[in-house]
């Protein structure tokens, strides 16, 4: 499609930089599906500065935003093939790879954002990044997002019933396709890139997703209602393809570590700033009726969605539901 295939011909753009005397650069492919002005968009600009300027131009990071270039119903596999060098896909996305990764979608899972990057960075961090080695993808980092609210056309959600019978957008995770069949509510696996136009066609009622997608995609031209409900976490693994990981020598792979601790920890701050400035530009901005749950609210919600715990703590196994008990307490 793109005129383009295999790890050689990206790793050997011609070059000639007339400062450096370089007669190659390594490009580096990195296609997301979400907008520039989020903190996924921007940790990836930032993270393409910083290779550049580490590698003194040795190594250039294209971003390809928007789905530009794949769409997250093909981005994994065009990683596993090498048609592109990174993707960063929300975590969801990866239930398909190994079912450890479906811990990181349970309901209430997290309480904060603080419980979350305990868990990116600690054994259930390492331990699912170990689990996709063999599939050809080497995991450089978790980036964050925020927490998911829910939003509808169809009248405000307070209390868990008020779902019911709706129709939701959902990513592709089996955890989250239980959520809603624990609401008595139907679920749709729709890309993210068509989810606004579903929206506005009203073949889906509503979705659920971070403030900061809500808002720089628009959902309040075509949603009315948002409930902070915080049930969940949506956040992302930032992946490059295995093979081509390995080609790079040591010192490109150490620069690329270190810009990419860099871009991490700018993200990780970035995205609570980001989400919370997003929720006040909608209450100010728009005319979406927005729903904070009370404590009392919460708790009920909670209790709804413990089933799905209990439904899926035997396929993701005794040891990552421990790892996660021991962030819990
Ligand atoms: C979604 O599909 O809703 C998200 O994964 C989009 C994203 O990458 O933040």
């Amino acid at each position: 499609l793109f005129g383009f295939s295999g790890l050689h011909f990206m790793k050997e753009v011609p070059f000639d930089d007339e400062q450096t005397g370089m007669k190659e650069q390594i490009v580096i492919r990195f296609s997301h599906v979400v907008s520039e002005n989020t903190p996924k968009g921007l940790a990836a600009g930032r993270f393409a500065d910083l290779v550049q300027k580490k590698s003194n131009n040795r190594v250039k990071v294209v971003v390809f935003p928007n789905a530009e270039l794949f769409s997250d119903e093909g981005e994994l596999n065009a990683l596993q093939t090498g048609q592109v060098q990174m993707i960063a896909p929300s975590t969801s996305k990866l239930g398909t790879l190994s079912p450890e990764w479906l811990v990181l979608d349970l309901p209430y899972a997290f309480s904060s954002n603080e419980a979350v990057k305990e868990a990116y960075e600690g054994e259930i961090g390492q331990a699912l990044f170990a689990d996709i080695k063999k599939q050809n993808i080497e995991g450089l980092a978790f980036w964050y997002n925020g927490f998911k609210q829910m939003t509808t056309a169809k009248g405000s959600i307070i209390h868990p019933t008020d779902v019911k019978g709706q129709v939701f957008r959902i990513m592709p995770s089996k955890v989250i396709e239980k959520q809603y069949e624990v609401l008595e509510a139907a679920s749709r696996p729709i890309p993210f890139d068509q989810t606004y136009h579903n929206l506005e066609k009203g073949t889906i009622d509503g979705e659920e997703n971070t403030i900061s997608n809500i808002y720089s995609k628009k959902y309040y031209h075509v949603q009315k209602y948002m409930t902070i409900t915080n049930h969940a976490y949506l956040g992302y693994a930032v992946l490059m393809n295995r093979e081509f990981w390995n080609g790079l020598s040591i010192e490109i792979q150490d620069i690329i570590r270190e810009a990419m601790a860099e871009a991490t920890e700018w993200n990780w701050q970035y995205s609570i700033d980001m989400n919370e400035a997003n929720l006040q530009q909608l209450k100010e901005n728009t005319s979406m009726q927005i729903y904070e749950l009370t404590p009392e609210d919460e708790l009920e919600w909670r209790n709804t969605l413990k089933r799905v715990d209990l439904h899926f703590a035997p396929t993701i196994g005794e040891k990552m539901m421990e790892s996660l008990r021991k962030i819990k307490s």
